[in-house]
């Protein structure tokens, strides 16, 4: 489908952390996951891409998996082999009745708190690869990989 990327095999390092879906913890999240991906090295504009892509992903388990609610959501950060870092960001909140649907550009539940509809879309444009499985009333698994320069 849309993932261009394998999922890592030989994981060489890993994080992983849970957080509260309170809008305050967007920036957290983000930044957490970038120091944690410094390790490699990564250029500026790598690092600037992984936290856009983490910051759309945990936006929308914070208004859309828990919309009128507070959930945990769930990241997990694994370095792989060959310089590729696989990042899941993990909810138990709404879910997605129709995943193919919710990945169109400009595609949104939300247009009245003037959500663009972008979010899938960005991530897809500032990774590798971008999947996404989510079950309705269970929760949503966005993986976002990224493979850094050699
Ligand atoms: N974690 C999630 N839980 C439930 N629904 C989601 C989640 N992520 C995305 N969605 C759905 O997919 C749609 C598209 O998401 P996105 O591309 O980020 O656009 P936007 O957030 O601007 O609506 C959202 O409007 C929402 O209906
Ligand atoms: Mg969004």
């Amino acid at each position: 489908m849309r993932t261009r990327v394998d999922f890592c095999a030989e994981v060489e390092n890993e994080m992983r952390m849970v957080l509260p879906s309170l809008s305050v913890n967007e920036g957290m999240a983000r930044s957490a996951v970038a120091a944690f991906c410094a390790q490699l090295n990564p250029t500026a504009v790598e690092i600037a891409d992984i936290k856009c892509a983490v910051s759309e992903a945990v936006t929308n388990c914070i208004v859309h998996a828990y919309r009128d609610t507070v959930g945990d959501i769930q990241l997990s950060v694994k370095l792989c082999e060959g310089r590729l870092i696989q990042i899941e960001i993990r909810d138990k909140g709404c879910g997605i009745p129709d995943v193919k649907l919710a990945r169109e550009p400009l595609y949104t539940t939300d247009a009245e708190n003037e959500r663009s509809g972008m979010g899938f879309t960005v991530m897809e444009s500032f990774c590798d690869g971008v999947n996404v499985t989510s079950r309705v009333g269970r929760g949503t698994t966005v993986t976002l990989l990224k493979r850094l320069h050699k």
